[in-house]
């Protein structure tokens, strides 16, 4: 299949866009690297012993979009294009709202424009907000608590609506759980600018010595050890979860929503335990007031992914610290400056137009 991927240079994106290739699919990529670089996908061409096409365009520009839909004539999409730190999204609602809603509808507009009507969304498991009925099955109401979590929300049911008034729509809404780790070859992984948001990035830091200590948001919820617990997913498994899910959406028509986790649950303070223990550093922490809008726990029934897709999670917990760990280490402060040094011509063009 050719495959168009939003945002695939970013961090769940390129070790999807990895195993695409791997598999022998053909790639096109679609980014602005507003929160990437293009060095992951040279290193995910390398790794891969072929290249996808890169192209630098904004899904807010829907002139250039509907042209490279145009020239590529995909079979299918994966979109996970989108901006995604909930904090932000409360002080910039408008910029949420706009990129994550108004890029999808410029994205579906120009997938009807060449009769490509296969898609498969980066959803979240933010969708069940402050549900306590748990674990978070697909039925279970969706009730999103914070912009971010409203933009997935709106792109879901506007995706529900599209196939429910065409039949010859084929769309997933998969439900990521935590994505964390990284490709086992340490080459890519996550790369977030400035103060991570997430735990595992957090963790990482201060085991590279990058940061003090971790803060831990909260230690007397109602849990084992007190701490928020989560569902963890090795990013391996979620992109593996895309290739199911297309191969799923080549032979059933309509809206289809999948749980992306691995069903356990693990706490703040067993995944800072874990990351000393693979890293043999210290992890200082220190337990601080609760963060607002942090439920207590959640995790996945991932049941109906494994039954309808064949996909379930292979990678435990400590897999997922080695290879975070593994990328870290040989990559202390990210990307970096940018390499243009193995580039192909149109990468290198892409990058010198930014
Ligand atoms: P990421 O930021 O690493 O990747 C997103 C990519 O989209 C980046 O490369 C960014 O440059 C690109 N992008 C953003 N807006 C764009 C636009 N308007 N036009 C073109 N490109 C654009 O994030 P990620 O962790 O890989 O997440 C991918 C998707 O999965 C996102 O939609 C995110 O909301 C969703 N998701 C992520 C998590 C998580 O914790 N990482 C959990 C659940 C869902
Ligand atoms: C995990 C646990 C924190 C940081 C977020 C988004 C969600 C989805 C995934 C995109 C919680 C605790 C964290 C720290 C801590 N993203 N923590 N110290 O909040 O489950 O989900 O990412 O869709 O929408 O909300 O993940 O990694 O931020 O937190 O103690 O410095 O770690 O309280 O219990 P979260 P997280």
């Amino acid at each position: 299949m050719h495959v168009l991927v939003t945002g695939g240079a970013g961090y769940i994106g390129s070790h999807t866009v990895l195993q695409l290739l791997e598999e022998g699919h053909e790639v096109s990529i679609v980014d602005n690297f507003s929160n990437s670089s293009p060095e992951s996908i040279r290193r995910v061409n390398s790794l891969a012993g072929r290249s996808a096409h890169l192209r630098s365009v904004d899904l807010l520009n829907q002139q250039e979009l509907t042209k490279i839909f145009a020239d590529t004539q995909p079979d299918a999409v994966i979109h996970f294009a989108g901006l995604k730190a909930v904090g932000e999204s409360v002080s910039e609602p408008l910029k949420y709202y706009r990129n994550n809603v108004t890029g999808t509808l410029n994205l579906l507009d120009a997938m009807e424009a060449v009769d490509c009507r296969t898609l498969v969304f980066s959803s979240s498991a933010t969708v069940y907000g402050e549900s306590t009925a748990l674990p978070l099955i697909e039925s279970t109401p969706r009730n999103a608590t914070n912009p971010y979590g409203r933009t997935k929300l709106h792109i879901e049911e506007m995706l529900e609506e599209l196939a429910a008034s065409d039949p010859r729509w084929s769309i997933a809404n998969l439900r990521y759980f935590n994505p964390v780790g990284a490709h086992t070859s340490g080459l890519i992984g996550e790369d977030p600018q400035g103060t991570p948001n997430n735990l595992m990035p957090y963790v990482a830091q201060v085991a590279i010595g990058r940061r003090e200590k971790v803060h831990v948001f909260g230690g007397d919820y109602p849990t084992a050890d007190g701490t928020g617990v989560r569902d963890y997913i090795h990013v391996l498994d979620l992109a593996a979860g895309h290739l199911a899910a297309l191969k799923y959406l080549r032979e059933s028509a309509g809206a289809h929503t999948w749980n992306l986790g691995t069903g356990t649950g693990s706490s703040v303070l067993e995944v800072i335990e874990a990351f000393a223990r693979v890293s043999g550093k210290e992890v200082p922490y220190k337990i601080v007031e609760r963060r607002s809008g942090d439920v207590a726990e959640n995790y996945a029934n991932a049941e109906k992914a494994r039954l309808e897709l064949g996909w379930k999670a292979e990678h435990g917990l400590e897999q997922m610290v080695e290879d975070m760990w593994r990328w870290q280490k040989g990559n202390p402060t990210g990307f970096g400056p940018i390499d243009a040094f193995g580039m192909t011509d149109e990468e290198l063009d892409i990058f010198l137009n930014r």
